[in-house]
């Protein structure tokens, strides 16, 4: 008995083991085929097509919503065909699909091909989640404020931006209210008018105020341009406009970027009128006036944060910044590093932005992501916002919320987003960024409808 179960045992170990080396010779024997772009694509189709394989009988095609094809369309798991293309029909519009295939003879299967994204026509009609951004935000585990940068101008009580406003954000940054310029108008005398009422607007309705931004080279008056005095005179001047901004809203204003874009695209200081009139030190000195200011007015819970543009693909200026983050931090004068991330749908990518926060992270400090808006048109190759751009923005809104509510909950703060309407954006046609066109960066359009930008952001903190 014994030796008969042993025979069978091995017969079938044997069977087996042939079994799995004809596999493999088949898989190494048949070539993959290569998935071409869809044709005749419509408003709930198109051709799936593919390159013949040499001696296959047949395919197996996948269609999936998803890259990674964790599901699969009904009757598109391994669905056999033996032609060159498949029409693919009864999709949704404005929808993004993915397809490759592999080929078939007898038992033997290739590898699969590459993966091909196609966007069908027309108008999606998968609703977008209307769910609130901070509702969903405040209801994490490790919750953190989802900012919008306003102007005073658009504080209308009842509009509705404002009702928007206060549904889905939970924290304002002023787009250029809160600058040098606007506020300071001569040596000591200040308009604060538009500062204020947007800082009233927060602490009235709950929301989180971060303060935008003490000392940034493109918002210095004419009359600080223009300084007649000595560099001593100058720096007091700094001082005393920092002291003086920081005191009138202290205990109003959770944060402040104290010092804005001090670093070149090469990574070197920017040669700014600051440095020029201060010397290298002014970031320290800066920071220390902030420190010194709120603690003389009580409000020894100021987060100060050093505040830059696309460090995250750019490693030279990545190293300077995180070099002045150091020097700050080893005279305890900083809390937090602001990534204003303006960014396009192709980059940053996923590694280049987790690397650049985690440098951060490890350092204690608190991550603003201060200025998010997606460019879709970078190189003007759209005229129109198209549902290929449309989708590519919600995932990397998707892609930029994961990666930023992944972060520990000691590092986290805001999240903020720079404009809430794409035609407010500043995007479009932006001299300084050398945009070329219109552009579609936000998360609502111009008529205050929910994008798919929104529904990435809220998929990106499932
Ligand atoms: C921009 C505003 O969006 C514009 O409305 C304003 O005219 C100029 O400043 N980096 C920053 C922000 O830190 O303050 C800038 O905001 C965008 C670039």
């Amino acid at each position: 008995m014994k030796n008969i179960f042993l025979l069978v045992f091995t017969g079938a170990m044997l069977f087996l083991n042939s079994c799995s080396k004809d596999d493999n010779e088949g898989a190494n024997a048949l070539e993959a085929p290569v998935a071409n772009p869809a044709k005749d694509v419509n408003n709930t189709g198109f051709r799936a097509k593919w390159m013949y394989v040499s001696t296959a009988q047949s395919y197996l095609l996948d269609i999936s919503t998803s890259a990674d094809f964790e599901t699969f369309l009904p009757d598109y798991n391994s669905k056999p065909v033996t032609d060159l293309n498949e029409v693919v029909v009864g999709l949704d519009g404005g929808t993004r699909y993915f397809y490759r295939v592999r080929a078939k003879r007898d038992s033997e299967i290739s590898a699969y091909s590459n993966v091909i994204s196609v966007v069908t026509n027309g108008v999606s009609s998968i609703p977008e989640d209307p769910t609130f951004l901070k509702v969903k935000a405040n209801a994490l585990q490790h919750p953190f404020f989802v900012g919008m940068a306003v102007k005073a101008s658009q504080l209308e009580t009842g509009s509705q931006y404002d009702v928007i406003l206060k549904n889905e954000f939970s924290s304002i940054s002023a787009e250029y209210e809160m600058k040098m310029n606007p506020i300071s108008v001569a040596s000591g005398v200040y308009n604060w008018e538009a500062a204020d009422k947007i800082v009233a607007y927060g602490n009235d309705n709950g929301i989180n105020v971060h303060g935008h931004a003490l000392v940034w080279h493109v918002a210095v008056p004419d009359w600080l341009t223009n300084y007649p005095g000595t560099d001593a005179e100058f720096s007091n001047e700094v001082r005393q406009y920092i002291t003086d901004v920081v005191t009138h809203f202290a205990g109003k204003v959770t944060s402040w970027d104290v010092v804005n874009e001090a670093v070149d695209d090469t990574g070197n200081l920017r040669n700014t009128i600051f440095l020029q009139r201060m010397g290298p030190n002014y970031i320290n000195q800066c920071f220390q006036w902030a420190r010194e200011a709120a603690d003389a007015a009580g409000d020894t819970d100021l987060l100060l944060f050093y505040n830059d543009y696309a460090t995250s693909a750019n490693i030279p200026k990545q190293n300077k910044v995180y070099e002045l983050v150091d020097a700050l931090k080893a005279s305890n004068l900083i809390n937090g590093v602001g990534f204003q991330m303006h960014n396009t749908y192709l980059s940053p990518t996923k590694d280049q932005i987790e690397t650049d926060i985690n440098r951060a992270v490890s350092k204690g400090l608190k991550i603003h992501i201060s200025e998010l808006d997606i460019q879709v048109n970078p190189f003007n190759d759209i005229s129109t916002f198209t549902n290929e751009r449309r989708l590519d923005q919600k995932d990397k809104y998707k892609e930029i919320v994961k990666i930023y509510n992944a972060i520990p909950s000691a590092n986290k703060y805001a999240l903020t987003i720079w404009g809430m309407r794409d035609n407010e954006s500043w995007i479009p046609y932006n001299a300084e960024l050398n945009h070329p066109g219109n552009d579609w960066p936000l998360l609502y359009d111009s008529n205050f409808a929910i994008k798919s930008a929104h529904t990435g952001f809220l998929q990106g903190l499932d």
